[in-house]
């Protein structure tokens, strides 16, 4: 990626955005959908495939491990080659940026009969493997990674023995490796989760739950078969949640979002916005290949500050950074807590957005586990800094909509990670 380019500066708005936005396929279903259709056996169809960085690593590792994945008129067939189909690679396998890429993968390549190397850019070197390394292991795995970070080792076993994990943290890539992990086990794996995640991975492949108090197990049998099928990926509710606040708080807007994932486990953001006083409607609700999509309409409202806190948390977890946007200029004062996860995420983003917005005149204090924001602030001109992060990006272009000169970010191409065409969507609007 260009790190040379220079910074990228967004003005304030002068009025109101009004639109309709074309938003990116979803990252996690993608990731997803690419990852099982290999597995299945026989050729799946994947329409509206993300061009956008993370998923197509996804896509150039399955390659690397010899599936086939050619084009067609309307996006790409994957032909899988069942459970036992993978070739070992010759090179590492390049995960680049992306976590979800190298945390489910990891989970499929426990119970190969060969051996591979994961490895990703200084941003997922850095972030914390020790959380899937720990089943993987109890799972009777051989993976070595110096200090629980990348390059993971990972020396295939098979069969793998079958589990029941109880999830310490609430988290769907650990969950989805330990599950596909399951795949290559004898028996039956059960992974329990105390505070609800991402549903991706259970919904795509029809996996069994139960909830018994206030836990979910979720079960997968050894060597269970994967049918292929035609992939529909909806747009992304991540990529939908900028234009969600930004359609909130600059003043005189109305913005169309269609087809947007709306799976519960994903948009817990739109409850958050409403009962901070957001107008919010969603329209024409259906189902799609398992997964609920809808178009969402957001007009400009008053914001007031909200406290956010508990389990609510796993499922906006990807939507904290723009949530600090809304919360620095809602009226009154917006807590964030129990939210430390986000200190492992491609970048520190409680750090990340603590510094930028500050430099940009909001009235913050940065906690171990969150920010508190005291709220009504007036966003002024700045330089800012993306810190390799793709969401920071986004959120700090959002951020300087509401200033009252230009903001000056730095590292802007790294948007390109979830959402290539983020810029012009901006600029087209404001
Ligand atoms: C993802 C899960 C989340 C999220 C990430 C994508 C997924 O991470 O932050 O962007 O697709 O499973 P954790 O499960 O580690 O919280």
């Amino acid at each position: 990626m260009d790190t040379l380019e220079t910074p990228r500066i967004i003005k304030g708005a002068t009025r109101g955005l009004i639109g309709t936005v074309s938003l990116p396929a979803d990252k996690s279903i993608a990731h997803r959908t690419a990852l099982f259709a290999s597995l299945a056996s026989g050729t799946s169809q994947v329409v509206g495939y993300p061009s956008s960085a993370d998923p197509q690593s996804t896509l150039s590792c399955l390659r690397q491990l010899g599936i086939e994945i050619l084009p067609t008129d309307t996006g790409f067939d994957i032909h899988g080659k069942g459970l036992n189909g993978f070739t070992a690679p010759t090179l590492p396998l390049d995960c680049g940026n992306s976590g979800t890429t190298m945390r489910l993968l990891a989970g499929m390549l426990a119970g190969q009969s060969f051996s591979s190397i994961l490895i990703g850019d200084d941003s997922l070197s850095g972030r914390p493997m020790g959380r899937i390394i720990d089943p993987l292991r109890m799972m009777g795995a051989t993976v070595d990674a110096q200090g629980g970070r990348a390059p993971l080792h990972v020396q295939g076993t098979h069969p793998l023995r079958a589990v029941t994990y109880e999830l310490p943290i609430a988290s769907a890539q650990v969950k989805s490796c330990v599950l596909l992990a399951g795949l290559f086990a004898k028996g039956i794996t059960t992974v329990v989760e105390h505070t609800p995640s991402r549903d991706h991975t259970e919904r795509m492949l029809g996996l069994g739950s139960v909830t018994i108090g206030n836990q979910r197990h979720i079960s997968v049998e050894g060597g269970m078969e994967i049918k292929p099928r035609l992939w529909s990926i909806p747009a992304d509710f991540s990529a939908a949640a900028f234009f969600l606040v930004a359609g909130s708080i600059v003043p005189d807007s109305a913005l169309k979002l269609l087809k947007v994932g709306l799976n519960p486990s994903r948009t817990g953001l739109i409850d958050v916005l409403r009962a901070m006083g957001a107008n919010i409607v969603i329209e024409n609700e259906r189902l799609v290949g398992g997964e609920p999509i809808g178009d969402i309409v957001v007009r400009s409202a008053e914001l007031h500050g909200i406290q956010v806190s508990g389990p609510i948390i796993a499922n906006i977890i990807d939507e904290i950074p723009i949530l600090c946007v809304a919360a620095s200029v809602a009226t009154g004062p917006t807590s964030i807590s129990d939210a430390s996860e986000l200190r492992h995420k491609e970048a520190d983003r409680i750090a990340a957005m603590a510094t930028g917005l500050r430099t940009l005149g909001v009235e913050l204090e940065e906690k171990e586990d969150g920010l508190l924001f005291k709220g009504g602030s007036t966003l002024r001109s700045g330089t800012v800094d993306t810190y390799h992060d793709h969401r920071i990006a986004m959120s700090m272009g959002i951020a300087a909509l509401v200033s009252d000169g230009k903001v000056e970010i730095n590292g802007s191409e790294i948007a390109s990670v979830s959402f290539p065409t983020f810029w012009d969507c901006l600029e087209e609007l404001a």
